[in-house]
């Protein structure tokens, strides 16, 4: 359950660093488009011996690694070097086929040395044609939990220009989230917000990705952690209501009827079962949180 993921590029340790102690409840070290071309070697390089230097024994968030895509000389060269047991995950960006998951993932259980090695593999959805396809492209694919909707190189491709908050993202937003239950996958990570100043913004796509069935964001700016997690965490409110709704549900199924109301509305089966969904969710946020401190990552472990 990872409400934010922030990129740091691994060409530049102090973000790296800094991504490590920001409160997200994950970290992405990138080696794909937050790395120019020129520095893959030595970015790849650093954050072998980065990830060496970790005291994994302290409080961190989950740490996941992006590897260049399939189409690039620096793909095998990243999944044979960048192998950690304490990375939860590889992220693989531009797939567009079963075949590049199925390498990745060989290539990934051949440096750890055990079929048994615990990593997840998250695609990025980056095309129309990985979107569309996704249930057949991740079908049988045991170490892919969900995927993450890639959506600036998406409106590259459609020539999208997208304002917050706006329509462009409907459709791929929504579709990405129908296509990954018809997978069997959790909910989709949403794309990147790149105007890291404009939190209106950002607060705007938040509240249209949530409305559309995605969970959790991606980040590329510490500033933007604190409004996704917070989007991600059931409010007060949230919580409240919920509570109202499983009282009255549970009183209407005492007196024998199916149906009760709360708040001037109907309460029944699929209803009550989001309110203890929204619990749960409370719940493990504020476990999140005994282990790691208000601020995210800054007193707990991994997880
Ligand atoms: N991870 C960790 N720390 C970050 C960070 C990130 N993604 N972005 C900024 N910071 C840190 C900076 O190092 C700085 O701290 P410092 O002054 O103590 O070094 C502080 O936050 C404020 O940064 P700021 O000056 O506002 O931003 P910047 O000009 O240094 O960087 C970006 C702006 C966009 C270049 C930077 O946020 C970034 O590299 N983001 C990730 C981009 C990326 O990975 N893109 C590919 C995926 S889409
Ligand atoms: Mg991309």
């Amino acid at each position: 359950m990872y409400r934010s993921y922030l990129f740091s590029p691994a060409s530049d340790t102090r973000k790296m660093e800094k991504g490590l102690a920001s409160g997200a409840d994950a970290v992405i070290f990138d080696l794909e488009d937050g790395v120019a071309p020129s520095q893959k070697d030595a970015a790849r390089a650093n954050l072998v011996e980065f990830l060496e230097s970790i005291d994994w024994s302290k409080p961190h968030p989950a740490v996941f690694v992006r590897v260049n895509g399939a189409m690039t000389p620096w793909f095998h060269r990243d999944l044979e070097a960048v192998y950690h047991p304490q990375v939860a995950g590889y992220m693989i960006p531009k797939v567009e086929s079963r075949e590049t998951l199925v390498t990745a993932e060989a290539a990934l259980v051949r440096a750890a040395e055990s079929e048994d090695a615990a990593f997840q593999l998250i695609p990025f959805v980056e095309s129309a044609h990985a979107l569309w396809n996704l249930p057949a492209i991740v079908q049988g694919q045991r170490r892919v939990p969900r995927v993450i909707l890639g959506g600036e190189d998406f409106a590259t491709e459609l020539g999208i220009r997208a304002v917050p908050g706006g329509l462009s993202y409907v459709v791929p937003r929504g579709l990405l989230a129908l296509l990954s239950r018809v997978a069997g996958l959790e909910p989709p990570v949403d794309t990147v917000y790149a105007a890291f100043r404009d939190e209106a913004g950002l607060r705007a796509e938040l509240q249209q990705a949530k409305e559309l069935g995605c969970f959790g964001k991606l980040a590329i700016h510490p500033a933007q952690i604190e409004p996704i997690n917070e989007a991600f965490t059931p409010s007060d409110d949230d919580i409240a209501w919920a509570r109202r709704v499983l009282e009255a549900f549970d009183a209407s199924l005492a007196a024998g009827r199916g149906a009760g109301k709360a708040d001037g509305a109907m309460v029944e089966k699929p209803i009550a079962e989001r309110a203890r969904r929204i619990l749960a969710l409370a719940e493990a946020v504020a476990q999140r949180q005994a282990r790691h401190g208000p601020g995210g990552a800054k007193e707990g472990s991994g997880t």
